[in-house]
């Protein structure tokens, strides 16, 4: 029986590109709806953009666009990288899509009718400047414990304590800088607290699902689950209810009947996977609501490690609850390290997908790599470089390809293409043996055992190396009298290859669609292992994939992150503020070829009158011309100190108006942040020789 899945990932926040990590699971999932594929299965698969909450209504203003718009920006943004990583959706969407309003507020009407809704007064953080209620991370503060400066609501860098938002010591709103106020506001909540919920929950989080019989969780998402259920002696712990509601300004839906509130974006973004395959059927003519109340339906949610609370808890109560069909499968993968470094989720990796495909990478590289190191647990997986490089050449490459290049010449040159039916016993034995992987292969896939798939794969491609050894069809081909032989083994060849690459082709499609082009086959099925090609022509062999070139890794990398403070909270005390601050957010270096800095000559150097700070400069940054530059260094020098100076200079910097006159460009000098308790201005220099105009980079 044809199964119908519904397959989704997590949706993404439109607030950035995609990293390595969503490309990660995108393959990871994408390799699973194309293997269910290759079953005759019929699966619907579709992503969305995340496109509501607090972060992106900030960010849109400070890019100066509306949330719609700015949303609208990284949606259009997205379809190179699915493209260019062959990730197959059915349809993409947006959480702010009609279907998603409609589908959030028929959820909550439901709940609320079913008597798990309720609202309560909660006081919170808000900046009277904004006036808007600030989410804890928008909140910074002096440490209660240690007293140190700018810490986040929730813990100190300094000294690691742990604590609420409301006992920082003069605490600020890092949107305005204003002293926030408490306030009172109603809320509203989901009681996942209620007895109805916990005991429907054990149950579902430890059931198998309906149709594919297994359990629907990973073991150790259900032993972290369990941690998430236990109340101590006290009672504490357990599942809280939760807050779903957020007042205005905020970018989201609004919640029928309470005029100014909005669902808290984690509410609808679930539901979005709804909408989108919503707005999927409505264009393609099917019946959405039908799909979902049928039983023979099955939805399968990918998503990482950080978000299974709400995958697992929230989401599955609020599908029960509501009248709905509850995930038949919640498949939780572990992160993406770069060479054993931890990403974060805003900046990513050292890796750029899109910089990967743009240097000219094959798509097709990282997901066999990517594929050849995961399984169905929640474990991380590590790029490394040598290894992917290795892996690439000597496997996919080295082992798989390899086998039709060596053969496929011979059959064209020699017997138009033709392949033969007669195969010697050796010959049948050999493609018998790969034919008897078939089901193993697809179990390990359906259990997202892709690793050991490929590992299982690559040992059947070693077999067929070891056939191709013993029989050298090179020499047979210089022999008089062995063409009937060259033929058999050659077509032993062709007819293994083609073995291999359907137990390959949901991880490598695009070489498979390419192969059943020099084949002249069918899109190759599971099923189609079941038998040969037998007498057939198959066309030209063209080259198929390069082996990965390490250089090209080198160019992949830009330069190495900066460790951020957060990530090791030991090393922190003086070393996370240098210089009194803390590193600015980690750019890339296009960031920083932005910004043209020159070598300069001040030729020239006078007091400003009405300023204590200022200098006028006059510099030759090598134009032919002077500029003239305001600099805020009088505290440290006089004009005569400076005159015949070399320094570096912001060279294209917008020049700006000040009361004394047009400042074009910035000269750097180097302080601590606080300069009463350490004093001190250095003008940067460089070494001698140097002439004006030169860059810095
Ligand atoms: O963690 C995240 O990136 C969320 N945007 C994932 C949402 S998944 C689903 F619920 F929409
Ligand atoms: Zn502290």
């Amino acid at each position: 029986m044809p199964r119908q899945l519904f397959v989704t990932t997590a949706l993404p926040y439109a607030n950035g590109h995609f990293h390595i990590g969503h490309i990660m699971e995108y393959i990871q999932a994408d390799i699973w709806v194309r293997f269910q594929r290759m079953q005759g299965h019929q699966v619907h698969f579709v992503g969305a953009d995340d496109a509501h909450g607090a972060p992106i209504m900030i960010a849109a203003e400070k890019a100066g666009k509306t949330p719609q718009a700015f949303v609208a920006d990284i949606a259009a943004g997205r379809k190179p990288y699915l493209d260019g990583f062959h990730i197959a959706f059915d349809n993409w969407h947006s959480t702010d899509g009609p279907e998603n309003h409609q589908l959030a507020q028929d959820t909550y009407r439901a709940l609320r009718k079913n008597g798990l809704i309720f609202t309560r007064e909660i006081e919170q953080f808000f900046d009277p400047v904004k006036a808007m209620f600030l989410p804890d991370r928008y909140i910074k503060g002096e440490c209660p414990k240690c007293g140190a400066k700018d810490q986040y609501g929730d813990s100190c860098e300094v000294c690691g304590a742990v604590y609420a938002p409301t006992e920082l010591k003069h605490p600020y709103s890092t949107l305005t800088g204003a002293t926030p106020v408490m306030k009172t506001s109603e809320h509203h909540f989901f009681q996942l607290s209620s007895p109805r919920c916990i005991e429907f929950l054990e149950g579902w989080t430890h059931g198998s699902a309906p149709i594919s019989q297994q359990p629907r969780l990973q073991p150790e998402v259900l032993n972290k689950i369990k941690e998430w259920f236990t109340t101590d002696e006290q009672g504490h712990g357990g599942l809280a209810d939760w807050d779903i509601s957020r007042d205005a300004p905020y970018f989201g839906i609004e919640i029928p009947d309470a005029p100014g509130k909005y669902f808290y974006v984690w509410l609808d973004a679930p539901i979005g996977y709804l909408a989108s395959l919503k707005n999927y059927f409505d264009k393609q003519g099917l019946d959405f609501e039908a799909f979902m109340a049928d039983p023979k339906t099955e939805q399968v949610h990918f998503i990482g490690k950080d978000i299974t609370y709400f995958h697992t808890l929230f989401w599955p109560a609020m599908l029960h609850f509501s009248g709905r069909r509850t995930p038949d499968h919640i498949f939780v993968h572990g992160f993406i390290t770069v060479s054993g470094e931890k990403m974060s989720k805003s900046r990513g990796t050292g890796i750029s997908p899109l910089r990967y495909l743009e240097i000219g990478m094959n798509a097709e590289w990282l997901r066999y790599y990517i594929a050849a190191k995961l399984n169905g647990k929640v474990e991380d997986v590590d790029f490394n470089p040598d290894d992917f490089v290795a892996r690439v050449n000597s496997d996919l490459v080295g082992k798989y390809i390899n086998i039709a290049s060596r053969a496929a010449g011979f059959l064209t040159k020699r017997f138009d293409g033709r392949l033969t039916a007669e195969l010697p016993a050796e010959s049948r034995t050999l493609l018998e043996g790969l034919q008897a992987a078939r089901d193993d292969i697809a179990r390990l896939y359906e259990e997202r055992e892709y690793a050991k798939a490929l590992r299982e794969t690559m040992a059947l491609a070693d077999r067929v190396n070891e056939y191709v050894d013993a029989h050298k069809p090179w020499e047979l081909a210089k022999q008089a009298g062995q063409d009937a032989r060259l033929q058999q083994v050659c077509s032993t060849c062709i007819e293994a290859f083609r073995l291999l690459t359907i137990y390959l082709k949901p991880v490598l499609p695009a070489l498979a669609a390419q192969i059943e082009g020099f084949l002249k086959i069918e899109p190759l099925r599971f099923a189609d292992a079941g038998r040969l090609l037998g007498a057939q022509t198959i066309g030209e062999y063209k080259h198929l994939m390069q082996r990965v070139d390490a250089k090209l890794l080198d160019a992949l990398f830009e330069p190495p992150a900066e460790p951020s403070p957060q990530s090791s909270p030991a090393a922190a005390a003086d070393g996370a503020k240098p210089g009194g601050e803390a590193l600015a957010p980690t750019i890339t270096i296009d960031d920083f070829t932005k910004i043209d800095l020159r070598l300069a000559k001040i030729v020239d150097a006078a007091l400003v009158e009405g300023s204590t700070k200022l200098l006028r400069l006059t510099l030759d940054v090598g134009e032919g011309r002077h500029r003239t530059v305001f600099s805020g260094i009088q505290s440290a020098f006089k004009p005569a100190d400076v005159i015949g100076k070399f320094t570096v200079v912001v060279a294209n910097l917008a020049p700006r108006k000040m009361k004394f006159g047009l400042s074009e460009g910035m000269v750097l000098a180097a302080s601590h942040t606080d300069d009463k308790t350490h004093p001190g201005l250095y003008l940067l220099e460089p070494t001698p020789g140097a002439v004006p105009g030169l860059r810095v980079r």
